[in-house]
């Protein structure tokens, strides 16, 4: 897909953070943009801020954990504008804690926002936007943590490669249907955003991102928000987003220095079978 002036993009987890980097980043290539997110306040902010620039804008209040909502945000999405082009599965949020110290809420919860909600919106858009024939693209984010594990987050590790799969597999299968509608997967490291403050996410009675009482669990909770607040600005991750789905790029890889924890993880998987290192991530 080349050109967005006058496309509808749809992105998700738009309030804040990528997603609305990537809404502004397509909004000035003049295209009409639809934030869904499940933050009212945040969500009426970044509508208000987009619109104040010119951009048209939908602010669609939802939640993504619950299909019947990401339903609702295709249909919001065609009746105020019509045909969609562009789609950007991108809400996400994270937990840590060993896997075994963290509650089934939690782990279903990363599961339903990180993973399931990319599916149903994969399965819900396509559909609309194979039907118009038009030039369209769906990117989902997943993270580096989608190319190489780690300790403390597993439901994160764990929903994050699956959509690294998911997103290949769709690419595939738009070859072999000659699909008008081409697929991407956002691999980023650290970029600077709210995602180490997740929990003000969380349904009711859930008890916060970081496991209760455990003691690796905080120290990883601070490792994570110095290294978020350390990261990359939000807008360079939508230029770069912009300029791959105009290149037609499966992967899109922000942090050129991560290149080498997965060619190193490659390199174990076909060669010894043994992992390269421990990671170190604030143990
Ligand atoms: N920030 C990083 O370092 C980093 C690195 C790799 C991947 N990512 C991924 O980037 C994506 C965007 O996160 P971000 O870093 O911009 O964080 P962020 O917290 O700033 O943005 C996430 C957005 O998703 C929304 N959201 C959360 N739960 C939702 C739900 N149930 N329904 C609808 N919206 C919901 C939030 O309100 C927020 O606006 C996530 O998928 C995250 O996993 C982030």
């Amino acid at each position: 897909m080349q050109d967005f002036k006058g496309r509808t993009a749809v992105i998700t987890g738009g309030a804040s953070g990528i997603g609305l980097a990537v809404a502004r980043r397509l909004g000035e290539e003049g295209a009409n943009v639809v934030i869904g997110d499940i933050e009212a306040e945040a969500l009426e902010r970044a509508a208000t801020a987009l619109d104040n620039s010119g951009i048209p804008v939908e602010p669609v209040l939802t939640d993504v954990s619950k299909r019947e909502e990401i339903v609702a945000l295709a249909d919001r999405a065609t009746e105020r504008f019509g045909d969609i082009h562009f789609l950007h599965n991108n809400a996400g949020v994270t937990t840590t804690g060993l896997a075994e110290e963290l509650t089934d809420l939690q782990w279903e919860w990363v599961m339903d926002v990180n993973l399931n909600s990319v599916v149903w919106g994969c399965r819900e858009f396509l559909p609309r936007m194979k039907a118009h024939g038009q030039p369209a693209h769906i990117v989902n984010t997943a993270s580096m943590a989608g190319m190489s594990g780690g300790p403390l987050m597993a439901p994160y590790f764990t929903t994050k490669f699956a959509v690294v799969g998911l997103s290949e597999g769709l690419w595939h299968e738009g070859q072999i249907t000659q699909s008008n509608v081409g697929i991407s997967v956002l691999c980023p490291a650290f970029v600077r955003t709210g995602i180490a403050r997740s929990d003000r996410n969380q349904p009711d009675g859930m008890g916060g991102w970081v496991a209760a009482g455990s003691e690796h669990a905080s120290r990883f909770g601070e490792f994570l928000s110095a290294g978020v607040d350390g990261g990359i600005e939000p807008s360079d991750v939508a230029a770069t987003v912009l300029a791959a789905v105009q290149a037609e790029k499966l992967w899109i890889l922000t942090h050129p220095e991560s290149s080498d924890s997965i060619e190193r993880r490659m390199t174990a998987i076909t060669g010894t079978g043994i992992p390269p290192e421990v990671r170190n991530m604030g143990q």
